[in-house]
């Protein structure tokens, strides 16, 4: 016996069955979602991409959105109490996913809703102008030439990064059911109104049916390209927030009888079919814009970041009615998109804290709250987004996967599938077999391990977005390695309860 027995028992559970797959829903649905996606599948061969991205689902996504949903059900702990409950060997693994998320992909990710927050509030009067690159680049972000060049900070973005992160802590501090899930409850139906807004308007542009074209017109000679693979699976894991840790510990919030293969399949496939949609959205736009300036569509999307902040404001100009009302639409849905996100990962962090430490939820969140906005300054400065790239090329590229790589080692070979399994097969009503072991033993982290060496052996060709190696090594690969650094630090503090009392024998 422990000497808390009942601490196990206090953890939060959800209200209803719907909001958590509608918190999972708007984790996984995020700024990704919107301009990640249909920038990708641009620049990678239009409807071709649709193939290795839909594989990509099947193959890797689903089976470790089962595996990070069972295991947070069976642990009923947070990422680091969960692999600690296997082996304690492993706890680092746990802390490192949600330290470098925490103190790395969510700062700069604030600092995107923030840049949304200020074009929201552009929209009303489209500040822009004629010419939104030159207002984009110069007087909002003031841009610097190197990431060491760092100038001041941009008060308009401090602002709303202030704004974003009142708003993370509001919702987080109002616990799993009266903030999380409330704010998700509202947040996804108004996400899916506006989108359908969007694209409903869209279509009916002139011009409209040649943007969709260029979205979906497939040109497979790309797919022999194995950069294009490395996109499609590295997006899977971004947009469907796996290695994050959040999942695990939205799982860890269920009642012993849950339905973990289908709320899986149910939420990669509503995350999926929204980046599709959206994509219809984007791209009808982009037509109507080319067809009104007489340009080609692909001289108007040339970088993702570029897409959002740059293509459609000018986009938004041009619309014949209403062109106010909808900028506040697609900049207030991006936001939303975006909260709903991070926020996620703000829960992640602090549920590891609370199974571990036992510190109070609400000074956790707090704190965080805090340490978040201090540590998205540096985005918000004039050389915010050199730093913003370089950080998510290193995160994503090689934190995610290789974060993804151990953790399937870990539950695939470590702990055994096989138990995993028995463990969904016995509480959910849809069953898994063993082809599900099959993939999250072998094929998964063997497509992981494929798409990290490729990457590195692109990273060692030619630097990265043509940065300075110091500037890479320094900031984006030094990034890694601090977080790796404080993830073994925390997890070699004891634990007051051991983690594996917690689990559902
Ligand atoms: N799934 C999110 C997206 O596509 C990624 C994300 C999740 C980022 C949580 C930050 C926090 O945008």
């Amino acid at each position: 016996m422990t000497t808390e027995p009942n601490l196990a028992h206090h953890r939060p559970q959800w209200k209803t069955h719907i909001g958590f797959v509608l918190a999972a829903v708007g984790s996984a649905i995020g700024l990704g979602n919107i301009w990640r996606f249909s920038y990708l599948c641009y620049k990678n061969g239009g409807g071709a991409f649709l193939i290795p991205y839909l594989i990509a689902l099947f193959v890797v996504g689903i089976p470790l959105m089962i595996m990070e949903i069972a295991l947070g059900h069976k642990m009923r702990g947070s990422a680091p109490a969960s692999f600690a409950s296997i082996s304690k060997k492993w706890e680092w693994l746990g802390w490192w996913q949600i330290i470098f998320v925490m103190f790395g992909i969510v700062l700069y990710y604030s600092v995107v809703i923030a840049w949304c927050l200020n074009f929201l509030f552009f929209s009303f009067n489209l500040s822009w102008g004629t010419d939104p690159n030159n207002f984009f680049f110069q007087d909002f972000l003031m841009l610097k030439q190197t990431p060491f060049d760092i100038g001041d900070v941009r008060s308009p973005i401090i602002l709303s990064l202030l704004v974003v992160w009142i708003l993370n802590w509001l919702i987080v501090f109002m616990g799993v059911r009266e903030g999380l899930e409330r704010a998700n409850k509202i947040f996804m139906p108004l996400l899916f109104a506006l989108t359908g807004v969007i694209i409903f308007w869209g279509l009916k542009l002139p011009g409209a049916m040649e943007g969709i074209k260029v979205y979906l017109r497939p040109d497979f000679s790309r797919l022999s390209d194995i950069r294009v693979w490395m996109d499609a699976f590295s997006q899977i894991f971004f947009t469907l927030s796996l290695g994050f840790g959040i999942m695990i510990a939205y799982a860890s919030y269920l009642p012993k009888k849950a339905a973990i293969v289908r709320d899986s399949l149910v939420i990669s496939c509503i995350n999926c079919s929204f980046s599709l949609f959206a994509g219809f959205g984007v791209f009808a736009v982009l037509g109507y814009m080319a067809k009104t300036t007489g340009q080609p569509i692909n001289s108007v999307v040339r970088e993702s970041i570029g897409l959002a902040f740059v293509a459609f404001p000018k986009a938004i100009s041009l619309l014949p009615h209403f062109s106010k009302l909808f900028g506040i639409l697609f900049f207030g849905s991006l936001v939303i998109a975006g909260l709903s996100s991070s926020i996620s990962i703000i829960e992640a962090f602090t549920s590891g804290i609370v199974d571990k430490f036992h510190y109070k939820r609400k000074t956790v969140v707090s704190v965080l709250s805090v340490l978040g906005f201090i540590g998205g300054i540096i985005f918000a400065t004039q050389s915010g987004l050199l730093w913003l790239d370089i950080v998510d090329h290193f995160l994503t590229q090689y934190g995610l996967v290789i974060g993804g790589i151990f953790e399937c080692f870990l539950i695939g070979w470590i702990y055994k599938t096989v138990k995993l399994r028995m463990h969904v097969n016995r509480y959910s009503d849809w069953k898994i077999g063993k082809w599900w072991s099959f993939c999250t033993r072998v094929v998964v982290p063997v497509a992981l391990m494929i798409l990290l060496i490729s990457s590195f052996k692109t990273e060692l060709k030619t630097p990265y977005g043509g940065y300075s190696w110091l500037a890479l090594v320094l900031i984006g690969r030094d990034w890694l390695l601090v977080t790796l650094y404080m993830a073994i630090i925390v997890a070699s503090h004891p634990w007051r309860l051991e983690p594996s009392e917690r689990m559902i024998k």
